[in-house]
């Protein structure tokens, strides 16, 4: 099948993608961290960029937000080539020492059955992790070059503002680190399609931390996010 919403030719898109939800983190990683970058796809709101990093092909790609939008886009960078993402992404923190702007590496992501991972297999969970020789290399450049690093289990959220006031301790007590919104689905999609993944993410919010609740702006988090990109870039 051909790609519906990156209308692109496959020689545009590189073998390594960085995948993000934010177009304006897309951007940054664009501007200020590859040479050349070109953006070759507007169609949805999901950028792409394709340029250089230290003479290495590498295109960036908007997935928007969750599991149903971020399956279409890892589903169509696959049509067209793509053979490795890493997604840079940001995080809620659910254990408290986790602090702003810290690094989580999500060696596993949780989801609740059903959904978009249960639309491809409704009869069984997925081994939803990253490959581990890829996530060892990403950890090794994250401590190197951020510092702050976790390596962790997420849980992959389908509702940002889902109601359960038990939320963070439940599944801080399931062993997860921090919530976001599309790891588990980037897991089940290398599986299923057959290609590399593995996610860094940088802590905009503390559920359990009073006063760190609310979501960081991207400018405030841009030093962290420059340090985790540089990190996954050079993992890539
Ligand atoms: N919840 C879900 N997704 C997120 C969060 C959060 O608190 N922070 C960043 N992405």
């Amino acid at each position: 099948m051909k790609p519906q919403h990156i209308r692109v030719s496959p020689d545009r898109v590189a073998a390594k993608v960085v995948v993000v939800g934010d177009p304006a983190r897309a951007r940054f990683i664009a501007e200020h961290l590859l040479e050349d970058a070109e953006l070759v796809n507007e169609e949805r709101c999901f950028h792409l960029y394709t340029g250089f990093y230290r003479g290495e092909r590498i295109s960036v790609a908007v997935h928007g937000v969750g599991a149903a939008s971020s399956a279409i886009v890892f589903e169509e960078l696959r049509m067209l080539g793509a053979k490795v993402m890493v997604r840079l992404g940001t995080a809620g923190a659910l254990m408290p020492e986790l602090d702003i702007g810290d690094m989580v590496v999500a060696t596993g992501a949780a989801y609740v059955h059903g959904g978009t991972i249960g639309s491809y297999v409704p009869d069984a969970c997925m081994a939803t992790a990253p490959n581990p020789l890829l996530l060892t290399k990403l950890y090794d450049y994250a401590k190197r070059i951020h510092g702050r690093v976790v390596l962790g289990p997420v849980f992959s959220s389908d509702a940002f503002y889902a109601e359960d006031p038990e939320f963070a301790k439940k599944w801080f007590s399931r062993g997860i680190v921090a919530v976001e919104m599309e790891v588990a689905t980037l897991y089940a999609l290398a599986a299923l399609r057959r290609f590399d993944a593995a996610a860094a993410l940088v802590i905009s919010d503390n559920l359990v931390v009073p006063g760190k609740e609310e979501l960081r702006h991207h400018r405030e988090l841009e030093p962290y996010v420059e340090k985790a990109a540089k990190a996954v870039l050079e993992a890539l």
